[in-house]
């Protein structure tokens, strides 16, 4: 017998009080024949049913095989019991990098940085996925220009990313009716629906996972560090944030779960006007460098306050995708400083 007539067979197997078969709840997971030794593992969630469908497939394969082993793997559950950061679970495990852009503060631009980020990605050849946590102000469907798609599925049940720049973005704003409908959700509500998006999203392999963190350093950082193998983090910071604490809780917060940090980027760190180019250091100046310096980690570089970038974004073209080399160059450098820190580069 071959494996594509023990396949075939495996149709006759029948779900325990189901009227479906284990082949179309597509639960077999590896067909292996050696000789007249047969081998099967099945993927399945509910132990009480492991012997009925080990009966049934004796049954079927006893007179064509000698030995017949089925192993069954445990599906992992979908519970509310999260890991640890210590050891995190992996939810993404096509995704070869995982990388978090997150800041203690809101407004200081995680979102663009997160959104250029992962364009230069896909521009450097990457397989790239956006994931933008952050599920009360999800703005990356606009910066990407693609707030007006509706959420697709497709036939295996998962939902369809959209896909714009070489990139795929998934955001919770691609699932409510309009894209300024308010969602009143409860946190432990928000983190389903994110888990959700790492599990039941058709993402395919990934080079990088970028994943655009709300602000603060609550359930969701804690979550997303807990379910995900997190490889680096981005602190984005403002200047004039260093006065605060801010910066520092998220940088603490990341050191104390165990995440590793890439390094900051400064945005926002000068004003360059538009009619006569003269540089403006509103908020001071090196702060991030000094930030990068007392808690010893790298930094990526800086991005000034620009005309172009906020409208540039606001129109759903990232900077990097457009013809403006100066405001490209900014985002390209903190890509490739990254990628150096990571090693990749
Ligand atoms: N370097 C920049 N120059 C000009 N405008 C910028 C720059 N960076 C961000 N902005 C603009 O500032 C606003 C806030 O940026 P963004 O949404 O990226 O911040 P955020 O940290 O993600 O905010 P939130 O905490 O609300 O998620 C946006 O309108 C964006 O276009
Ligand atoms: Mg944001």
């Amino acid at each position: 017998m071959h494996k594509t007539q023990v396949e075939n067979s495996l149709k006759n197997v029948i779900y325990p009080g189901l009227d479906k078969d284990i082949h179309s709840l597509q639960a077999i997971d590896l067909i292996e024949i050696d000789g007249k030794r047969l081998m099967i593992s099945l993927t399945l969630s509910n132990e009480s049913v492991f012997k009925a469908i080990e009966e049934q497939i004796d049954h079927l394969f006893n007179d064509s095989f000698d030995q017949i082993d089925v192993r069954f793997i445990a599906r992992k559950k979908q519970s509310t019991h999260y890991g640890s950061t210590a050891k995190p679970n992996n939810r993404a495990p096509y995704a070869k990098n995982i990388i978090a852009v997150t800041s203690g503060k809101g407004g200081v631009g995680k979102s663009t940085v997160s959104v250029n980020l992962s364009v230069s990605l896909a521009q450097l050849g990457y397989k790239v996925g956006l994931l933008d946590a952050d599920v009360y102000g999800p703005n990356t469907p606009r910066m990407l220009g693609v707030n007006d798609e509706k959420l697709q599925w497709n036939n295996q049940d998962k939902m369809i990313p959209s896909e714009n720049y070489g990139i795929k973005l998934m955001s919770v704003g691609l699932t409510t009716p309009k894209s300024d409908t308010p969602l009143v959700w409860r946190s432990s509500v928000a983190v389903s629906a994110l888990i959700q998006f790492l599990e039941d999203v058709a993402w395919g392999e990934l080079d990088f996972l970028v994943i655009d963190m709300p602000p603060g350093t609550g359930d969701i950082q804690l979550t997303m560090a807990q379910e995900l193998p997190i490889s680096t983090s981005v602190i984005v910071t403002t200047p004039q944030m260093i006065s605060t604490d801010d910066v520092s809780r998220a940088v603490m917060m990341f050191k104390d779960i165990g995440v590793s940090i890439g390094g900051v980027v400064e945005n926002m760190s000068f004003f360059i006007a538009p009619d006569t180019g003269v540089h403006y250091e509103i908020f001071g100046h090196g702060g991030g460098e000094m930030i990068a310096s007392k808690y010893d980690i790298p930094f990526l570089g800086s991005i000034p306050l620009t005309m172009p970038i906020r409208e540039t974004s606001d129109a759903g073209r990232p900077a990097v995708a457009t013809d403006d080399r100066v405001q490209k160059g900014y985002y390209r450098n903190i890509t490739n400083n990254l990628l150096l820190q990571m090693g990749i580069l």
